[in-house]
């Protein structure tokens, strides 16, 4: 298959051609003109994956890729959204009886993504709560089902959409205290949008990244205090290329393995006593942790789970290290053990993600992890320049030789968070 492996190199945003589809859709099918558009970006997980939900330390960037959203306020107390995906499932109703999921009432599909936004900031207080209808026409360029958070870039362009049409203005991810004291407000009703609206369990990692995350950097995110930095990502001038290798093997959360991890956390940290599993072994050792959760009665499951956790904030933190110290080209071998334990001690990969990454490996890539939620989904390889095309070529053949669907590859740089487009 010499040559016909393709790497698209998504530089920048082009945000213009899936706006233009948003305003289209909006026009065809609710009629009339949007009040505005609005765009936010899908994400991948540098390091820290599977510790947001034990408050641990994860390292995100917004990807180049966004979905945007045409949106209109309504008096009525109606909602209409649409999309480009799946203009034939329209979904309309009143925002008073929609329900979480679960419940007569909830919405179903991916319009419970949307709708469900609505849902949470009807439940605030103040400006943000004011919007209860809307009309809405979605676009979007982030793979879906990629373990690239598609489902943050729908919620959070529509957070964005509604608070600004509440009054409430947007401007730039990091521009200031104000600014980001609103993004923190949206991203909390973002994540309650998909665990209690559409049902879907999440960390909090990918909506921080979506509006938070700011160009040329990665987000710095502890998810204990919520608190973040912007640590400079500089790829380009060591010589190095992020490649993002969708597996295309389906990835979902909402099949009870992912909330499985989250209990044998939250099982771990209850019998340390301490909210923050991922914070256990500060001061102390991992092994100390271990054999204090050993001694409280920890089943074998519980304490892979947690040695997980417990290596995953060490590796995050070497991570962070080496980019400070202008090493990136160093990180390598902090990406292999990751996907190691991810996938002996947290069993979240695949055997797609595992054909990929090893297949990258042994073509020259610095190193290589599964990124995002697993079980199928996206990996990521730290790649030389001059060795992108070897390696594309590499974790295509193996794919293929695996009976494996044929891997989507990517190039990408650190895009900034949602914004207003339109
Ligand atoms: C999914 C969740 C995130 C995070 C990752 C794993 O993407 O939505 O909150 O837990 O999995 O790091």
């Amino acid at each position: 298959m010499t040559g016909d492996v393709a790497v698209d190199r998504v530089a920048a945003p082009d945000v213009e051609r899936t706006a233009a589809t948003a305003r289209e859709i909006f026009q065809r099918s609710l009629g009339g003109e949007p009040a505005g558009l609005w765009a936010a970006p899908g994400r991948v997980n540098l390091i820290g994956e599977h510790v947001d939900y034990a408050g641990g330390t994860s390292l995100p960037l917004a990807l180049p890729h966004r979905t945007v959203v045409a949106a209109r306020p309504r008096e009525d107390g109606r909602v209409r959204v649409i999309s480009a995906w799946a203009p034939e499932e329209p979904w309309e109703g009143a925002l008073a009886d929609v329900r979480p999921a679960g419940q007569d009432g909830a919405v179903a599909g991916w319009p419970a993504y949307p709708v469900g936004v609505l849902w949470a900031l009807a439940q605030r207080e103040g400006r943000l709560g004011e919007v209860t209808g809307l009309d809405l026409a979605v676009a979007s360029d982030v793979p879906v089902g990629a373990g690239l958070s598609s489902s943050a870039a729908l919620t959070c362009s529509t957070a964005l959409a509604v608070a600004e049409l509440a009054g409430v203005p947007s401007s730039a991810p990091g521009a200031g205290a104000d600014e980001d004291a609103l993004r923190v407000e949206l991203v909390a009703a973002c994540v309650r949008a998909e665990n209690e609206g559409a049902g879907s369990p999440t960390g909090g990692m990918d909506q921080q990244a979506s509006l938070r995350a700011r160009a040329g950097h990665l987000l710095l995110l502890d998810a204990a205090d919520g608190t973040v930095e912007h640590v400079p990502l500089a790829l380009e001038e060591h010589g190095l290329v992020l490649l993002v290798v969708d597996t295309r093997a389906n990835h979902a959360l909402v099949d009870g393995q992912y909330a499985a991890r989250r209990a044998a956390c939250d099982r771990a940290a209850a019998l340390l006593g301490t909210p923050h599993l991922a914070r256990a072994a500060r001061g102390s050792s991992v092994l100390d942790v271990l054999d204090r959760l050993r001694a409280a009665g920890a089943e074998a499951e519980v304490l892979r789970r947690a040695r997980h956790v417990l290596t995953e904030e060490e590796r995050t933190r070497a991570l962070v290290a080496l980019l400070r110290a202008g090493r990136p080209g160093d990180v390598g071998p902090l990406l292999d053990a990751s996907h190691a334990s991810l996938r002996e001690d947290h069993e979240v990969s695949s055997p797609e993600l595992d054909v990929v990454t090893d297949a990258a490996r042994a073509a020259g890539a610095l190193g290589a992890r599964m990124t995002g939620g697993g079980f199928g989904g996206s990996a990521l390889a730290l790649v030389r320049e001059g060795d992108v095309d070897a390696v594309a070529e590499a974790v295509t053949r193996a794919a293929v030789h695996a009976g494996h669907p044929r891997p989507q590859l990517v190039a990408v740089v650190a895009a900034a968070g949602a914004s207003r487009v339109g």
